[in-house]
């Protein structure tokens, strides 16, 4: 009879030697799942019978990691900020790194101190975790989502359904700013954030296969020199900002230099660079002057 124990046993060798980076971790969260615990309950329980249905879902989730899907596709969550959220092949996993967006945006706008609702934009909105995580850090604020792709639409909504805010969350499909119009001055965001897809085509093979193998490349896949969509986007977004707006944008490996001087091109002002966990340059901002 397998337990909890023989199984995290056996388990570990088996990912290890199918090239699987945190075996351990991954064999505890799928066995975590597979038995509908928490992974705690791994640790307090290790003799604990596993039979029938139960390892039956564990197999079948270790053979989906052994061709090296994500945990967060096959468990179909993943945590961000202080939420979970739902995601599928149809969206880019969030990333801890894009928590700094968020950290960005808080830092310009302290919560505590918002006398009036803000208004946010977000490109480029995936699964909708960022969008969510700031509409619930700002619990009168409202947002809109843009993303080219309809399926992370399908995402975003059902995120914002599962932790409520689905309804101060507007979701439209298409090229950047090109689907939205400015018909009044009221129509100026507060912010606009952006995690656009910024890795450069010749890198796309050479990624994990995690990522080239299962995320979509619509997500990832920036051009030639990984600048495709954030070389439009301070030029496209200025005019959406409100007096004293933040733009924000996540970067990638050596671009900080090429995405400031788009800042300062498009006038916007006191640009600054933030470094994420792993000292890498990570997030651009700026803010829009009276002009
Ligand atoms: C790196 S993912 C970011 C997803 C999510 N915001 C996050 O941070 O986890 C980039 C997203 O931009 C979308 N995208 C790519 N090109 C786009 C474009 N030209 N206009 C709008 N969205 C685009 C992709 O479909 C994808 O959902």
């Amino acid at each position: 009879m397998w337990t909890v124990q023989s199984l995290q046993a056996w388990a570990l060798p088996w990912l290890q030697q199918r090239g699987v980076e945190s075996p351990r971790l991954d064999g505890d969260l799928l066995l975590a799942d597979a038995l509908g615990v928490e992974r705690l309950a791994l640790f307090l329980d290790p003799k604990r019978p596993v039979a029938g249905e139960e390892l039956a879902r564990f197999k079948s989730h270790l053979q989906r990691r052994a061709r090296r899907e994500p945990v967060a596709y096959i468990l179909g969550r993943r945590g961000f900020w202080k939420h979970e959220f739902v995601v599928t092949p149809a969206v880019l996993i969030p990333r801890p790194e894009t928590e700094l967006l968020l950290e960005t945006l808080l830092a310009h706008f302290p919560p505590a101190q918002q006398d009036s609702p803000l208004t946010l934009l977000e490109l480029g909105v995936g699964s909708g975790a960022l969008l969510c995580a700031a509409l619930l850090a700002y619990p009168e604020a409202t947002g809109v989502g843009v993303d080219i792709s309809a399926a992370a639409l399908a995402v975003a909504e059902e995120n914002g359904r599962k932790l409520g805010c689905r309804e101060r969350m507007t979701l439209v499909q298409g090229d950047l700013l090109q689907p939205l119009q400015l018909a009044s001055p009221n129509d100026r965001f507060h912010a606009i954030l952006s995690n656009p897809p910024y890795v450069r085509t010749s890198e796309w093979e050479q990624l994990e296969p995690e990522i080239h193998r299962w995320e979509p490349r619509q997500a990832l896949d920036g051009g030639a020199d990984g600048l495709a969509a954030l070389r439009r986007i301070p030029s496209e977004a200025r005019p959406f900002l409100a007096e004293g707006g933040l733009l924000a944008v996540e970067i990638g490996v050596n671009q900080e230099e090429a995405v400031m001087a788009l800042f300062e091109a498009a006038g916007l002002q006191g640009v600054e660079l933030r470094l994420d966990y792993s000292r890498q340059p990570r997030v651009v901002s700026g803010r829009a002057g009276s002009g």
